[in-house]
């Protein structure tokens, strides 16, 4: 059996709603800029824009390019009125990536990292159309998602949100992505354009970083959303080389406009603009979410002269269209149409378990058989492990613990927490004088105060968790020793306060704060207002002593049963990046003592992005799930025992620890110095980096094991007009149906005077195959995966001569070697 796949371009007709589309399609294959698309003031839209342009008062005009309160409110995070005399309806912007983030309730997909794992553009097809169809059926008009910024270091906080650290995975995934949303009539917002690849500082760190890297890398995934026509973009936080990315004419105009073709509009990212004359000149349409710059400023700039009319005119003119373009001008939408709850969960647990990637598996630990019982270990096992935290969140139609779908299939399950996340109460004879620390009510209006001491018995380290039912901002405020435990977070932080674990079961609000104390005598101070409403709030304690309590019972759960799974988690939220690629708390010791008592243990990691792994080797599994979702339990337990092959493979290169990864020991490389971070890795990110520099990572980009094995064989490579066809046999050599995911690699090329990777991935195709099938595949290298930028021509230079061309199962498990002459 034959089968010929591009793994560039897989849809030759854009099944976009509302007529004919001016994208630069031919720009994400050819080496040539597209001609420019309404990126000069004075160019004309069609007519009914055009029409609707001549009739709008300045006023008008200006309520357009800003948000604004919406009067009738569906949670969602951005609205810009309407101008209804005119017939132009308002829009409403909601949250992604990974459903659609409003008050009501959505099918909470898995994070795009599991879905990514896929290396599957169809699935991200469908999951666009599931987000699309949503977001329509719950009111709203335009999705701010996908986010394709690259994984670019591995404590980045929305490492979750997006794809990959490759530019071609990452591009094929956003632009079916893409695909799908828009195909179900809902506008696309591509995100954060561009070099937002971290979350320390995003909202002011200068990234330097050179023409080359630049394309080759990060632009590409945006080059690939606006060549299949997304609707729009938004501009990131950060600065490029000096400019804030929402007012960079290089960004905004020469490239997305001039190089790309993109006619559509360009909104900031939420109050990420800083200008008003400098950013709407150099390309910015849409001041998010209010009109500090686009509102009375922009009004008086025009009034005074500072600013011309025509590029206010530009800017509603790019929206229009789009709205055009997806039929909300003329009524010419689809009636939104019903949630179809059914729908989105089946396609939620199809990506998860697509996605689920099973790291190791010795001893023939997986899949479980239920056979002499199960101790499941950790707390993600009975808190389901959703999503992040930040604008990420959705609100899930249901979500099932996994300590529950397990007890549905063994008869014997034991649970154990393992690691405490919310605490145990503050022994009263502690404190002097003592006081309520379980359910300390705050009368509405009333002020509580406590003066006393804690006395502590032997030095330890505490963890105290405050649980608190005010307002972030409101909670109480708690000092040890002088020194407040709980500060708010500067800025626009106390909003992204962590995902899963920062709230309690019972809902209250979590914060912790982790000290070395030491024995005798601590000041302890609180003061907690009870606001309008009054408020609750508990202060508990974690110790050495009850975390070594907790282990304990752990361990002895774990001797008494056959097998054991563990949940293991990291919790990451936009606005914060990790400061190690370790597991937080104790949760390190804890699986080294579980897999020393039984080494049937898999580790079940639901975690944003790469984690380290000192005990991986007395594990008899790890599967790694990231945040799966609202079906995450039912995939997690589909992949435990066997029901289906776990189908995803890494798209990053898992560090093994935090001295050795692209952006380690380089201050001015990550996180930044003095404001300003250099890409100094320059093209070598990633698993590019690992090759370059001889360092081999935990766990190599592209890894990722079946339940059975897989032989490659016969790798041929051609070269044509159009690009290389690179052809191999995979045959399954095991006795299951399982997913393959053979990786085509390339090497440099001899005839290119630029830095060039040792080598990059230029295709990939998943398959199913049944146990003893044979399949013979072609995947379709586009010029593009073999060009490489030339920044002396600002330009793509096609890498011709004899290429090295590999296939592996990983970037590091290369199985096949050949050679084609390119060009
Ligand atoms: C995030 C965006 C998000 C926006 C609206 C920002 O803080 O960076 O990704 O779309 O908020 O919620």
């Amino acid at each position: 059996m034959s089968d010929t796949v591009s793994t560039v371009s897989r849809r030759s007709a854009l099944r976009l709603l509302g007529g004919a589309i001016a994208v630069a399609a031919a720009a994400t294959s050819g080496l040539t800029p597209p001609a420019h698309a309404l990126d000069r003031p004075d160019q004309a839209a069609g007519p009914r824009v055009e029409g609707l342009l001549a009739g709008l008062t300045l006023d008008e005009k200006i309520s357009l390019l800003h948000g604004a309160t919406d009067p009738d409110s569906l949670g969602q995070a951005g609205y810009v009125p309407g101008v209804k005399r005119l017939g132009i309806p308002p829009l409403r912007l909601a949250d992604g990536p990974a459903g659609v983030r409003v008050t009501k309730h959505a099918t909470a997909l898995p994070a795009p990292v599991l879905l990514a794992a896929a290396f599957d553009p169809d699935l991200a097809h469908r999951y666009g159309r599931v987000i699309g169809h949503e977001g329509r059926a719950l009111g709203q008009d335009v999705l701010l998602s996908p986010m394709v910024n690259l994984i670019r270091t591995p404590y980045a906080g929305r490492n979750f949100e997006t794809f990959s650290e490759d530019p071609l995975l990452a591009s094929d995934l956003v632009a079916a992505e893409i695909e799908g949303i828009q195909g179900e009539g809902l506008v696309a917002t591509v995100k954060h354009y561009a070099m937002n690849n971290q979350e320390q500082d995003r909202m002011s760190i200068d990234v330097r970083v050179d023409e080359q890297t630049m394309h080759e890398l990060e632009l590409r995934g945006f080059e690939a959303a606006v060549g299949v026509g997304t609707g729009a973009v938004m501009g990131a936080y950060n600065k490029v080389n000096g400019t804030f990315a929402c007012e960079s004419k290089t960004l905004l105009t020469d490239i997305l406009r001039g190089r790309w073709g993109f006619d559509g509009w360009v909104m900031t990212d939420w109050f990420a603009a800083h200008s008003t004359k400098e950013a709407l000149v150099a390309g910015l349409d849409m001041e998010m979410p209010d009109g500090t710059y686009f509102g009375t400023a922009l009004k008086s700039a025009v009034q005074n002269g500072s600013v011309s009319e025509r590029y206010v005119d530009r800017a509603v003119r790019r929206i229009l269209s789009v709205m055009d373009r997806f039929g909300l001008l003329d009524g010419s939408a689809p009636p939104r149409p019903d949630r179809d709850a059914k729908a989105g969960a089946a396609v939620a647990l199809e990506v998860a378990k697509a996605g689920a990637t099973l790291l190791r598996n010795e001893r023939h630990t997986l899949p479980l058989t239920g056979r002499g019982g199960i101790a499941v270990i950790g707390p993600t096992g009975t808190l389901p492990f959703v999503s992040g935290g930040g604008s990420a969140h959705v609100v899930p139609d249901h979500a099932d613990s996994p300590l529950d779908v397990i007890k549905s299939r063994v008869a014997k399950v034991t649970y154990t927490m393992g690691e405490d996340l919310f605490g145990k109460a503050i022994p009263a004879a502690s404190l002097s004088p003592a006081f309520d620390t379980e359910a300390q009510q705050v009368g509405a209006g009333k002020t509580w105060t406590y003066d006393g001491t804690l006395t502590v018995s032997d030095a330890d380290e505490w963890t105290f968790v405050l649980h608190f039912s005010a307002a972030p901002t409101a909670r109480p405020k708690v000092l040890l020793d002088g020194e407040e435990l709980f500060p708010l977070a500067p800025g626009y932080g106390e909003y992204f306060s962590g995902g899963l674990v920062s709230a309690a079961p019972d809902g209250l609000s979590v914060r912790r704060k982790t000290l070395s104390l030491t024995k005798g005598a601590h000041t302890l101070q609180i003061t907690a207002q009870g606001g309008d409403a009054g408020q609750l709030f508990r202060l508990r304690r974690i110790t050495g002593a009850t975390r070594a309590q907790d282990v304990a019972e752990a361990v002895k759960a774990a001797r008494s049963a056959r097998d054991v799974v563990l949940f293991a988690y990291e919790d990451a939220t936009e606005g914060q990046d990790r400061t190690t690629v370790a597991l937080p708390g104790n949760q390190n010791r804890l699986i080294e003592a579980v897999a020393a008592a039984n080494p049937r243990t898999t580790v079940v990691l639901n975690t944003s992005s790469s984690t380290s792994m000192p005990w991986l080797r007395s594990t008899g599994a790890v599967l790694q799930m990231y945040y799966p979702g609202q079906e995450g339990a039912a995939a997690t337990a589909a992949v435990l025992f066997g029901d289906c092959d776990p189908g995803g493979r890494l798209t990053q290169s898992f560090p093994a620890d935090d001295a050795h990864h692209p952006v380690a020991g380089d201050p001015l490389r990550y996180p930044g110095v003095d404001g300003t971070e250099e890409y100094s890795e320059g093209i070598h990110a990633g698993y590019r980096w690992y090759d370059a520099e001889g360092v081999r990572p935990l766990f190599p980009f592209g890894h990722g094991l079946s339940y059975t094995s897989f032989s490659y064989d016969d790798l041929s490579a051609r070269w044509h007009r159009q690009g290389l066809d690179v052809s191999l046999t995979v045959h399954n050599t095991g006795p299951r149906a399982g997913v393959a995911v053979p990786q085509v690699y390339v090497g440099p090329s001899p005839d290119l005077q630029l830095d060039q990777a040792v080598r990059v991935l230029a295709g990939y195709r998943r398959l199913v195959l049944r146990p003893g099938e044979r399949r013979r595949v072609t995947v379709r290298v586009a010029a593009r995966t073999l060009s490489s930028w030339d920044a002396k021509r600002h330009g793509w230079a096609l890498g011709t001569g004899r290429r090295s061309v590999w296939v592996g199962a990983s970037a590091g498990d290369l199985r096949m070697r050949t050679s084609v002459k390119v060009g």
